[in-house]
């Protein structure tokens, strides 16, 4: 394809596309029905642990009873209160989901029956600390943690100092559950979560008993109990992980390194019929690793969803410059406003595409962010150049549909994406050249408007393009001619 005339440089503002506005009635409508759903599940639950907690106290008959219920729904109400409060503030998301919410109460109906009714050492509580950390994150999984031992404990008729050691099993889990990228990383977590236990029961014990009462079998037995739960929970979270990512839809660390695996059927269909996109990918996967690991974004997330970013191209490869090798362009019969169309339309194919290889809502988002909304430069000089009659050529229909990228992620994706297809056609890549190169980059994509709905702050843009410039320099090194082989 031949390059194109270089458009005078002009840095138009292009306003970001805008959701259909709501009208004021509407979005309060719906605020309330969200909420609604929210306090109605909250309630149902509330009310629900109220009783399984209150029959395991004493039955109905007896004395004291009603103020008992009282005392617990009382405590129960702060509990739910802050825990309201608590994800509002730090998952406010979670109010827009139900079935997530009521995952959250189903949790915490079946750990306080379960407390209520079976010995205190049989309570997952490591293994839902662990899911919640490797689903959610961290400071989400012991907020939640902190409020499911309140009515653990008004069910619990077991052994304080058990609830106690499996709760310091919990927090020792979901501080170990920074960075899972492999199953046996899980087994690790539940093992030293299970230690955890082990220590903080034999101390307990200590305190109540002394050290010369432990040697009986009642009293050892539990030690051995605490200590098999964490090891229990490493494994059975193994085995359900794969089956929660695809019951909610989500996609943690384990499973993105699976989606990296180039052997995956996408990939080497992209590997053999676009060849020059799969190398391109690849590519921008590196520079959008580097890129996100310098400013503490998730890299694994951004590599993986630049490795899967244009498999919309795989619809008619031929028809982008990559893959057109020494055949001669496809382009060369069509109107620019017909080439424009083929080229945008693969971020819409690579989310249709994406969806029947069910790739998770997290890189279908990128897939279709990753040109936001563009210009397709190339074929809009063309159609202007071409237009003789004097029409206007309208430039809404070269730019690509967006959205525009949401997520750091996404916003690095689409810059590596840039760089990457920029710097490949440079002639001399010297470190110079390369610097200017992604700084302009870059630069276009901000002045232009592009990472408007990003939350990257301007420090992190300088760290990305310190990044971007690293890896091209390492890349492109051996293109690079040392001034006395320039001489030669
Ligand atoms: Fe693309
Ligand atoms: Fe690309």
């Amino acid at each position: 394809m031949a390059r194109i005339r270089k458009p005078k440089p002009k840095t138009k503002r292009v306003p970001p596309k805008k959701a259909r506005p709501r009208s004021k009635l509407s979005l309060q409508l719906r605020a309330f029905i969200r909420y609604k759903t929210a306090l109605l599940l909250a309630l149902l639950f509330f009310l629900s642990i109220v009783v399984a907690t209150s029959f395991t106290r004493g039955a109905v008959a007896e004395e004291g009873f009603a103020e008992r219920v009282a005392a617990t729904a009382l405590i129960l109400l702060v509990a739910f209160f802050l825990a309201g409060a608590f994800i509002s503030q730090f998952e406010p998301r979670l109010f827009d989901s139900p079935p997530r919410i009521f995952f959250l109460g189903l949790i915490a109906i079946f750990l306080t029956l379960l407390a209520s009714t079976v010995a205190d050492y049989f309570l997952p509580l490591v293994l839902v600390a662990v899911l919640l950390a490797i689903v959610y994150n961290q400071r989400f999984a012991l907020g939640m943690m902190i409020f499911y031992m309140v009515p653990i404990g008004l069910g619990a008729t077991g052994d304080y100092k058990i609830l106690a050691a499996l709760f310091a099993g919990s927090v020792t889990a979901i501080f170990l559950s920074r960075d899972v990228r492999h199953r046996s990383k899980l087994i690790e977590v539940g093992t030293l979560a299970g230690f955890a236990q082990f220590v903080m029961l034999f101390a307990l014990t200590i305190m109540e008993l002394g050290p010369r009462n432990l040697y009986s079998r009642e009293v050892l037995l539990p030690f051995l109990w605490v200590f098999v739960n964490g090891l229990a929970a490493g494994v059975a979270i193994t085995a359900l992980l794969p089956y929660l990512e695809r019951a909610f839809n989500i996609i943690t660390n384990i499973g993105l390194l699976e989606l990296s695996d180039l052997n995956r059927p996408l990939l080497k269909h992209l590997a053999l019929e676009a060849p020059g996109s799969y190398n391109h990918s690849l590519i921008v996967g590196s520079l959008a690793e580097a890129a996100a690991r310098q400013i503490g974004a998730n890299d694994l997330l951004a590599r993986v969803s630049a490795y899967y970013h244009d498999i919309g191209k795989l619809n008619k490869p031929q028809y982008f410059v990559e893959n057109e090798g020494l055949s001669p362009s496809k382009h060369q019969n069509l109107s620019p406003a017909m080439s424009s169309l083929i080229i945008t339309a693969h971020t819409k194919d690579g989310l249709e595409l994406g969806k029947e290889y069910k790739l998770p809502r997290k890189i279908l988002r990128i897939i279709q962010e990753h040109h936001g909304s563009t210009l397709v430069e190339y074929f809009y000089h063309q159609a202007r150049e071409k237009n003789q009659d004097n029409l206007q050529v309208e430039e809404s229909a070269f730019r690509y549909p967006g959205p525009l990228p949401k997520s750091k992620e996404s916003a690095i994706v689409m810059l590596a994406d840039a760089v990457e297809s920029a710097s490949r056609t440079m002639k001399d890549p010297s470190p110079a050249h390369l610097e200017q190169l992604v700084h302009d980059l870059i630069l276009k994509r901000l002045m232009g408007g592009q990472l408007n709905e990003c939350n990257l702050t301007f420090r992190e843009l300088q760290q990305i393009e310190i990044s971007f410039i690293k890896v091209l320099a390492g890349i492109y090194h051996g293109r690079i001619k040392y001034p006395e082989q320039e001489e030669k």
